[in-house]
């Protein structure tokens, strides 16, 4: 699948590597930076991903940053993003299979590497449950009411 990625500098030293990652599992990568380990801005990337994801340009996104968290909270003011954090493998799972998301946000500087893409791979694999549609529309309802936007299955 096309998949977007994007670090912050906290991120940066692993990025190449994910994205090598993304690639051996066959999948396509844009790479949204960022380029060096100078001091940058998250949300300049969420952005960039999610803009991607919401368009449907890309299928999936993967943020890192120091903590997932600014990258999560970013790219979910995105419309049509459901960005889920995840600190282990169970809640890898759970952000594909519970909620649909569609962006997993890491934090580089509370895991290795070889966790990050044991993650991201779980991720990608995971087939989100129907049963839990219900409360995923009702997240769409709450967006739709803040924003002109289009939604996108
Ligand atoms: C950068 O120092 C750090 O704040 C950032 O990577 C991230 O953890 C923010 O949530």
């Amino acid at each position: 699948m096309k998949i977007s990625l994007g670090t912050d500098h906290a991120g940066f030293a692993i990025k190449g590597k994910v994205s090598d990652f993304l690639k051996s599992l066959g999948h396509e990568v844009t790479d949204y930076g960022t380029n060096s380990s100078e001091s940058c801005d998250y949300p300049d990337f969420a952005y960039k991903v999610a803009l991607d994801v919401s368009e449907n340009k890309s299928q999936k996104g993967v943020l890192i940053c120091g903590t997932g968290i600014g990258m999560v909270i970013a790219a979910n003011k995105v419309p049509n993003i459901r960005a889920g954090i995840c600190w282990n493998k169970e809640t890898a799972q759970l952000i594909a299979m519970h909620n649909n998301a569609n962006i997993i946000c890491l934090g580089a500087r509370f895991a290795s590497l070889e966790e990050i893409c044991e993650r991201i791979k779980i991720f990608l694999e995971t087939k989100f449950e129907e049963r839990h549609s219900k409360r995923i529309n009702k997240i769409t309802e709450i967006e739709q009411k803040y924003c002109n936007c289009k939604s996108i299955k």
